[in-house]
């Protein structure tokens, strides 16, 4: 990928929890337009690089630069005002906020108001999202806890779209659901690539990943191992078995 391209750039990062040293010189890039996904067992840290690039566990060494700014120093609420917007692992939605209630939460006055995204990133609000979410529309009035697992994984990423986004973190949006409710979140993504946003989705979901990602990573105990395509990725029978147990 050209580098003009890039909309997210991890460059060399080291993240760390206290004494803890786990993203060990890390990087990778998102290219705009594109979905480019983590894949990594358990506890090989997917979540940290999240992390990292939300400003939640911020890297102590290295740089991430978004639409060519550095990100360093800046608080998480100041990062989703530039355009970056985070699906939490577990879906992390209220439980006793209505569906409404949720999906109002990142244009609430708390987080920032009006001030969310540059001009030409209005396109989402909640008549947009509750037509692209029929399942939502018909909920809106109840509470986020009485979803269930797929329905909730829709409202946090309706929630991350009201924001406007150019880039959408996803962390494991698979996980714990059906099969059929997988192949729905995939083509939630494509679809929401097809509206301009960028994804930089963690999966240990092998399936889901290759079918959604323009390119993929592979993460180890906090490095990149491996990246290319998913076509390349399929070549390499030792990558996948010896970091994916493929
Ligand atoms: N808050 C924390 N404090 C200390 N260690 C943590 C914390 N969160 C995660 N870790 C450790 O960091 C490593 C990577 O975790 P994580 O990024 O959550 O992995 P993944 O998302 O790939 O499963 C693991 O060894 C995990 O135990
Ligand atoms: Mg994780």
């Amino acid at each position: 990928m050209a580098k003009s391209d890039s909309l997210l750039s991890v460059n060399d990062i080291h993240t760390y929890y206290g004494d803890s040293y786990v993203l060990q010189g890390l990087g990778l890039e998102v290219a705009s337009g594109q979905i480019a996904t983590l894949l990594g067992r358990n506890g090989m840290g997917k979540t940290t690089l999240i992390r990292s690039v939300a400003g939640l566990t911020p890297p102590r060494r290295g740089n991430i630069i978004f639409k060519g700014e550095s990100l360093e120093g800046y608080a998480p609420y100041r990062i989703t005002q530039l355009g970056i917007a985070l699906v939490p692992q577990g879906r992390r939605i209220f439980s006793s906020l209505t569906v409404r209630e949720n999906l109002l939460v990142p244009t609430s006055k708390l987080a920032g108001g009006k001030a969310l995204g540059n001009s030409q990133r209005t396109r989402w609000n909640l008549t947009a999202v509750l037509e692209a979410f029929p399942q939502l529309a018909e909920r809106v009035g109840q509470s986020g806890g009485d979803l269930s697992g797929g329905e909730q994984q829709m409202l946090a990423i309706g929630r991350a779209l009201m924001a406007n986004p150019d880039l959408i973190l996803m962390d494991e949006p698979s996980e714990g659901l059906a099969p059929v409710l997988v192949s729905r979140i995939g083509e939630i993504m494509k679809s929401i690539r097809e509206q301009g946003h960028s994804i930089l989705l963690v999966e240990q979901n092998f399936g889901l990943a290759m079918d959604v990602a323009d390119y993929v990573y592979v993460i180890t105990s906090g490095r990149i191992v491996y990246q290319g395509t998913p076509n390349e990725l399929e070549g390499e029978p030792e990558v996948l078995d010896r970091h994916l147990g493929i």
